[in-house]
């Protein structure tokens, strides 16, 4: 009995012992924690990122899709890192930019081979309002229907889609991304797209977050604004290497042989390089080495012939 009792006893002074222990042990964790972010400015992802777990943190933003490794520009070691700085050069602000409601399309009388001289100005296409800085035209509404020059889709900042304006991915423009891969294989490149069809509701999410974390003015050069955006069309592919994230999104992507191989041979395919360097004027968006726009091989073969953009080649410029 006696013993019984004075094992219980003793049982319960170990117990009171570890609780000890234990109390002072997560005390401890708390109290290094506190001074760790105190640190770090009092900034928890800061402080992650010290202990490396960044990734962890800043994964929610990347993917919204797990099915689909969502908008490239997400990344900040990717092409937010690598934005050049900001010039105020590029498109001059217009005081007071007249709002004309879009034309719902355009006539299909542009040439299929414009000459230099048409490219400045295409006859028989109403050329929008003055453009803001950013290249859109403010207040301007969306269309009902999409516009086709020259039996080629175009969405850019002067001509939007409409929101209700959803094709999913291109079948014909996926067929040829495959037929692509596979040759690239051969020399030894795993293409994949990582981004290509993206819905009105998703690229307003996305550009939303872009803006929220750059502000307007730095987004509009590498993010489309909902309704603008040619993954609407479900006939832009962002281009990577598997086994490559790190390149995803990227401008390094462009010095990869992965990424030199499909700006090189992409054009036989029927896709062209839609953002191009030097061209952010034209384009209305800094240079992606990842996205490709599927407009057919005859269309892509001679914009890559001609080191045109798709703007220039249809006369929209
Ligand atoms: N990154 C391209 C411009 C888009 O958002 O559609
Ligand atoms: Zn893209």
């Amino acid at each position: 009995m006696n013993r019984k009792r004075r094992s219980k006893y003793s049982n319960s002074k170990k117990s009171n012992k570890a609780l000890m222990i234990t109390l002072l042990v997560v005390g401890a964790l708390l109290s290094a924690l506190v001074v760790w972010i105190g640190i770090n400015d009092w900034d928890v992802n800061k402080s992650l990122k010290q202990i490396g777990i960044e990734r962890a943190v800043k994964q929610p933003l990347i993917v919204e899709e797990p099915e689909e490794l969502e908008e490239p520009e997400m990344e900040e070691d990717t092409e937010i890192v690598e934005l050049p700085p900001v010039t105020e050069e590029t498109v001059d602000e217009e005081p007071e930019a007249e709002v004309k409601e879009e034309p719902k399309e355009i006539e299909k009388d542009v040439p299929k081979t414009p000459t230099p001289k048409d490219e400045k100005k295409s006859e028989g296409i109403t050329p929008p309002a003055s453009q803001n800085k950013s290249g859109y035209i403010e207040g301007q509404i969306l269309p009902d229907e999409p516009t086709y020059v020259n039996g080629v889709l175009i969405a850019n900042k002067k001509y939007p889609l409409p929101s209700t304006f959803a094709p999913g991915e291109s079948k014909e423009a996926r067929e040829a991304f495959e037929e692509m891969s596979a040759e690239a294989k051969l020399s030894g490149i795993n293409l994949t797209a990582f981004s290509t069809y993206r819905s009105y509701e998703y690229q307003t999410s996305l550009y939303d977050r872009y803006v929220k974390r750059d502000g307007v003015e730095k987004a509009d050069r590498y993010s489309a604004r909902p309704g603008y955006s040619e993954h609407q069309t479900g006939l832009a592919f962002d281009i990577g290497e598997v086994n490559y994230e790190k390149h995803w999104a990227s401008s390094s992507f462009g010095e990869t042989e992965a990424g030199k191989w499909v700006a090189a041979n992409a054009y036989r395919y029927g896709f062209i390089l839609r953002y191009p360097k030097g061209k952010e004027e034209i384009t209305g968006y800094m240079h992606e080495s990842w996205h490709f726009r599927y407009v057919g091989k005859e269309v892509a073969e001679e914009i890559f012939k001609r080191n045109i953009t798709l703007e220039e080649y249809l006369g929209l410029n």
